[in-house]
């Protein structure tokens, strides 16, 4: 099944996300929910504090497993994505933080690091629903364009267009790591469920390549064509194409 939601704005893109998401948590209390970091998810996450401290959303059966995080960086780093999951998330719920799982990036051994991680999940029977941003390239997770598909967790080197993306968030482009792990498109075609948030028209020409377009690994999101839940929540500007 694949369904598009659109949502007038951000914030009621963002809503309509958290929907998905609490749905989910409701029905399945103990569910492994898959997160992304990025500016697209911000608002699902607000949301989702808001109804939490309303009483209407309980996260303390729920294990999260985070994509990706930066080669290098510690998780007490502001840049790093764990960093980013604690502020934007998990220190204003009541997940346990034992039951948040980021690859470490600052892993001796980061082919191990991801063995364990993919193991990881493995233990845990799985993710039941995946939240996925898009990059302006097609990338999900850090699975940037490539030749293949890469299946299990693994180290990846960020394109220049990834880099340029991500320089946003830091004071100089020198300091956007250039290494990341992430999960790879197996585990994310594995979920259960994908839930992909959109926003911006400058997202509206990749919306219409990975949906509509021919599957390929030069759009990594294009293999989302075969996956058989997928939930595409969007603003107006970014489903503007299709
Ligand atoms: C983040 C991630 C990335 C982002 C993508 C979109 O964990 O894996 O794939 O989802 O780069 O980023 P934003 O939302 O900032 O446009």
């Amino acid at each position: 099944m694949f369904r598009i939601l659109r949502g007038k704005d951000y914030d009621d893109m963002s809503r309509i996300a958290a929907n998905v998401i609490s749905a989910q948590v409701t029905l399945m209390p103990e569910c492994v929910l898959g997160l992304a970091t990025g500016s697209s998810p911000i608002g699902t996450y607000s949301q989702l504090i808001r109804w939490h401290e309303d009483g209407l959303i309980d996260f303390s059966g729920v294990t999260s497993v985070n994509l990706d995080e930066y080669v290098g960086l510690d998780g007490s780093d502001d840049q790093s994505y764990r960093y980013f999951m604690n502020r934007h998330l998990f220190d204003h719920v009541n997940i346990n933080p034992k039951n948040t799982y980021v690859p470490n990036g600052k892993a001796f051994d980061t082919k191990k690091e991801c063995e364990r991680y993919d193991q990881m999940i493995h233990n845990l029977g799985g993710i039941d629903l995946q939240l996925l941003g898009l990059g302006n390239n097609g990338h999900i997770g850090f699975n940037e364009p490539a030749d293949s598909f890469a299946k299990g967790t693994h180290q990846v080197n960020l394109t220049e267009s990834t880099i340029k993306a991500n320089s946003r968030f830091f004071d100089k482009t020198e300091d956007v790591p250039t290494q990341a792990l992430t999960m790879g498109i197996g585990n994310i075609l594995q979920a259960g469920k994908i839930l992909i948030v959109v926003n911006g028209e400058g997202k509206a020409d990749i919306v219409k390549k990975a949906f509509f377009g021919p599957i390929t690994p030069q759009v990594p999101a294009s293999i989302l064509q075969f996956h058989k839940n997928v939930t595409l929540v969007g603003d107006e500007a970014a489903l503007s194409l299709i």
